[in-house]
């Protein structure tokens, strides 16, 4: 059985388009749906350019309703029956309800090694800590924010005249790499039943 996956994105999607483009050959999945919370979001035509179903569900008019947003974000996955939703740089805080609903099925990267630099800022926030080694999170998502089981995990150093977006660069190529094993692996985890 092929397992369908579902990305969430709101702004460049890299991240999804380095998990698109793995989804091929003996991957148990392939991606069936990319969504993304703002129209504006350049991952959207990314992924209409590799073939991939999009959509928007823009979070705007729903204002402080989260619970109406997520009911639209479920009537969206109810049409496209993903196994496995990826959050990729999707900057929306979910809820409890929403996450209990996909928790065991839902798996999100965080530029951040985790537990340190939950939240915004992971970047400029570990230059300003003076720590030397900064990296990336794969975790299942669970309902406290940037939580949940950790899949894996890639380091990156630190350098002395790193700034917070030479910084974010360098860690944003880790991340292409470590998220499509990290799906590779929870996707072949799900397929086997263990
Ligand atoms: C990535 O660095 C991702 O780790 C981060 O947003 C960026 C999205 O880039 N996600 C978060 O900060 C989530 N808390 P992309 O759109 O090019 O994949």
């Amino acid at each position: 059985m092929t397992l369908r996956v579902a990305i969430f994105i709101s702004g460049g999607g890299s991240n999804m388009v380095s998990l698109l483009d793995s989804m091929t050959s003996d991957h148990p999945a392939r991606p069936c749906l990319v969504l993304s919370n703002n129209s504006d979001a350049g991952g959207l035509s990314k992924a209409a350019a590799r073939g991939v179903a999009t959509t928007v569900v823009d979070h705007r008019p729903f204002g402080a309703d989260r619970a109406a947003f997520e009911m639209a974000l479920n009537e969206t996955l109810e049409q496209y029956q993903p196994d496995i939703v990826c959050l990729a740089g999707f900057m929306r805080v979910l809820t409890e309800e929403f996450i209990s609903k996909w928790q065991g099925r839902m798996i999100n990267i965080h530029p951040s090694l985790l537990p340190k630099y939950r939240g915004l800022k992971t970047h400029a926030r570990a230059i300003e800590t003076g720590d030397k080694i900064a990296g990336c999170s794969v975790h299942e998502v669970t309902v406290e924010l940037d939580e949940g089981p950790m899949l894996g995990q890639h380091t990156v150093p630190i350098l002395n005249d790193d700034t917070p977006e030479t910084l974010a660069a360098r860690v944003l190529i880790e991340e292409h790499i470590l998220y499509p094993a990290m799906l590779r692996k929870f996707a072949d985890r799900l397929a086997s039943g263990t």
